[in-house]
């Protein structure tokens, strides 16, 4: 099955990378103006200037007029929590009332609050609810997801969210990735007894979880409050045993060590970085792992946001993505996340699509197939509106120019 898109105006992110980009790389973003796209069986075939189109190609049978839209590398979101039970918005009123997130997790809320919520409700619900906002942040643009677990915090809790993950998985034509985060705090029933909640993670869950395939990443919140760094290698290297590479929750409220640690770990990506210090800069621009960025989190919370100029300059790969999740960003736009990486952040338009596409694949290990508009990545894509220029994505912050979706071998565009 093959499908012609003609009249873009711009095919943007056109390079061949499967790595992370950094530095210069990440500023200078390839594009096409005036192009057209060819797709076979979802997969990217050719593209190049509308004057150049191949006589065979002309008049074909499948043709989607882009009606000088832009065509972009869908989103690569590699961090969110979208299997959740409910909302928290009465700590979003406590926090406009002056708590800070920190206090509403000593006081029961937070994390535990949600964990308590998703515990009394059956996977059946938990999926109708997830499912509605993959739904969402789909027709916004987003073409491959991280999920995580983190809200059962007890064997079955953490395996009802993976199993919710699965069949996101099946059903979805979105790529999705898996990230076992039993980790996230400290349950109730082990508020006196770390090492009992740590034993369970590692001796209860773990073994199952990799067992039934359910999860490709660990993840730990390693934070003061939550997870130490001694608590957090323990845990990631009982998962790297069994074949889940480490994604660490690493210096959001207090410069905590976790940078360190899943550079030494050789962690995927280490993600928040709201609260960095000149050692953790170091040890990540000269490492592999990808430094991810939730401006949206950041937002939310009323924190700076990461210094992205900074981690940009010193040479390390960044990765931005919306942690949708109850507590600390209830939105998975990731063109709002975009906008704000660029208002709060400083990131050139350039950078931040990138840093939302190609280092976001990369930060979920799908460097090789999706991020960029190459020949045999996947065709998971963006047509826009029609507009100028892509700074226009950024510009127009709060809502999103998405005309239509191509993920594989399902399309969806508006006036089709
Ligand atoms: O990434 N920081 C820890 N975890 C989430 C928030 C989870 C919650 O508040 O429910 C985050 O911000
Ligand atoms: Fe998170």
């Amino acid at each position: 099955m093959t499908t012609l898109l003609v009249d873009i105006r711009q095919l943007l992110n056109v390079r061949d990378d499967k790595a992370p980009l950094r530095g210069a790389a990440l500023a200078q973003m390839p594009c096409i103006e005036d192009a057209w796209l060819l797709i076979e069986d979802g997969v990217i075939a050719g593209f190049g200037r509308m004057d150049e189109l191949p006589a065979n190609l002309k008049g074909h049978p499948d043709t989607v007029d882009a009606a000088q839209g832009l065509v972009l590398p869908a989103w690569c979101d590699s961090h969110t929590h979208i299997v959740f039970s409910g909302s928290r918005e009465s700590e979003f009123v406590d926090k406009i009332r002056g708590l800070d997130y920190a206090e509403i997790a000593r006081r029961g809320g937070g994390i535990l609050n949600s964990a308590r919520k998703l515990n009394e409700t059956s996977e059946d619900e938990l999926f109708r609810q997830s499912w509605k906002r993959v739904e969402e942040v789909a027709r916004m643009g987003t073409g491959a997801l991280e999920i995580k677990s983190g809200y059962g915090l007890c064997p079955e809790g953490e395996l009802k969210m993976l199993r919710v993950v699965r069949r996101i998985r099946d059903r979805s034509p979105l790529e999705i990735r898996s990230t076992f985060l039993g980790a996230h705090a400290f349950p109730e029933r082990f508020r006196d007894d770390r090492r009992g909640y740590i034993d369970e993670i590692v001796h209860g869950m773990l073994p199952v979880i990799a067992g039934e395939g359910l999860a490709d990443f660990i993840d730990v919140f390693c934070e003061k409050g939550f997870f130490t760094v001694e608590e957090s290698r323990e845990i990631c290297l009982a998962g790297m045993a069994l074949g889940l590479r480490p994604k660490i929750h690493a210096n959001q409220l207090h410069a905590s060590g976790g940078v360190q640690l899943g550079v030494e770990l050789g962690a995927l990506s280490v993600d928040h970085l709201e609260s960095l210090d000149d050692e953790a800069v170091a040890a990540l621009a000269s490492s592999g792992t990808v430094g991810t960025m939730l401006p949206t989190a950041a937002f939310f919370l009323r924190m700076p946001f990461p210094p992205a100029r900074r981690l940009m300059e010193a040479g390390a790969a960044v990765a931005l993505a919306s942690d949708y999740n109850p507590g600390s960003s209830p939105s998975g736009n990731m063109n709002l996340v975009v906008s704000m990486a660029c208002i709060g952040m400083r990131m050139l338009p350039e950078e931040a699509i990138q840093a939302a596409t190609l280092n976001g694949a990369c930060a979920m290990g799908l460097g090789d197939t999706l991020g960029s508009v190459a020949v045999g990545k996947k065709a998971h894509l963006i047509l826009t509106e029609p507009l100028s220029s892509h700074a226009a994505i950024p510009y127009r912050f709060g809502r999103h120019s998405v005309r239509g979706t191509i993920f594989g071998m399902e399309r969806r565009i508006d006036g089709e």
